[in-house]
């Protein structure tokens, strides 16, 4: 596939990020686009943003689903095939995602079950419900997003990503599986994962609205308590990440800054990175790292893969002098 121009894409969570990057893009580059977010107004604003600069003759609609829910995504499907007047889909970003569940041992189960649910069992029924469409497309692909962490489960020392890493984990095994399954039974379609490193987007503030919390600003002094328990804090404190006897609002304050410094101060935009992963799918990739901190990682882990959750001698090796 050298070209978008004249293709259906389908891409699961376009209210925002990299969705909504991808979504503009490929409208741009004049394919039609069917996208869906649970937030039906983001999304909306979305295909209206990428309706109109896009060329002639190309539809972006927007759909309200939520990918954890089977049943809703049946009936996106359903939708939006009516609306485009198709019979299939040639492309498929199954991009939505969010963080959150980082202890298995002392996050709620709920949580933890929350985020795999969108993370892995989204990208899975996406998959069930799409691939007879690319199928017909005659010329499919199917771009699944895990991350980094679907090959390194950790964000770091003392920053556990127990959910995340397993669902991500669990999307590059799937669509890795897919390679020989459809080289075997569908050649028509291809597929590809995209692991991207730091990419600035709002997915922090996101995760904490998924889980029905308001912006980091707006938190009570009481989900502050329980985002960040006392046994946390007292690491943050000797991480020098805190100073010792602060309030609640100074914790607040410290998540409103993790959030818009990891939207506003990553190495890669939103935009970039979705173009990073359209050149990716045009050269017939299968395997997209997207930024410099994403290809650094994996070469890391691959050169040793023991030495993955030793971060002292990960850095070394990370390092070009290392
Ligand atoms: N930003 C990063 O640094 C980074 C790094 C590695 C991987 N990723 C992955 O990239 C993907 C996009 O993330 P982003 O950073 O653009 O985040 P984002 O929060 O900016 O965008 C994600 C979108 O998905 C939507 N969404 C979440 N759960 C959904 C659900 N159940 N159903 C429908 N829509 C849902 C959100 O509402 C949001 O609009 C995610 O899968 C994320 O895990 C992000």
């Amino acid at each position: 596939m050298d070209s978008f121009t004249g293709k259906l894409a389908v891409v699961t969570g376009g209210g925002s990020g990299m969705g909504r990057e991808l979504v503009r893009q490929l409208a741009a580059q004049g394919c039609s686009v069917a996208t869906c977010d649970w937030h039906a107004d983001a999304v909306a604003e979305t295909a209206i943003m990428a309706g109109e600069a896009a060329p002639p003759g190309v539809r972006v609609s927007s759909h309200a689903c939520d990918v954890s829910d089977e049943g809703q995504v049946l009936r996106f499907r359903d939708e939006l095939l009516e609306e485009h007047a198709s019979d299939h889909v040639d492309l498929v970003f199954s991009n939505a995602g969010i963080g959150g569940g980082g202890s298995f041992v002392s996050d709620s189960r709920e949580e933890w079950e929350r985020t795999f649910a969108v993370d892995w069992w989204g990208v899975y029924y996406c998959a069930r419900a799409f691939l007879p469409l690319l199928i017909a497309s005659g010329d499919g692909v199917l771009v699944n997003t895990s991350s980094v962490n679907g090959f390194w489960a950790t964000l770091g020392p003392g920053m556990p990503n127990q959910a995340y890493s397993t669902a991500k984990f669990a999307v590059r095994g799937f669509t890795e599986g897919l390679i020989e399954d459809l080289r075997t039974n569908a050649p028509q379609v291809r597929v590809a994962v995209v692991m991207p490193g730091h990419v600035g987007t709002n997915i922090v503030a996101n995760s904490l609205r998924a889980r029905g919390l308001p912006e980091p600003e707006h938190l009570s002094d009481a989900q502050v308590e329980e985002l960040i328990p006392r046994d946390a804090q007292a690491k943050l404190i000797s991480a020098g990440l805190l100073a010792e006897g602060g309030s609640a609002d100074d914790l607040r304050q410290m998540l409103a800054r993790m959030s818009t410094d990891f939207r506003d101060k990553a190495p890669l935009s939103a935009a970039d990175a979705a173009t990073i992963i359209l050149d990716g799918v045009r050269s017939g990739a299968w395997r997209i790292l997207v930024g410099q901190d994403a290809k650094t990682l994996d070469e890391a882990v691959r050169a040793k893969p023991e030495a993955a959750y030793d971060y002292a001698e990960l850095g070394r090796m990370a390092r070009p002098d290392g």
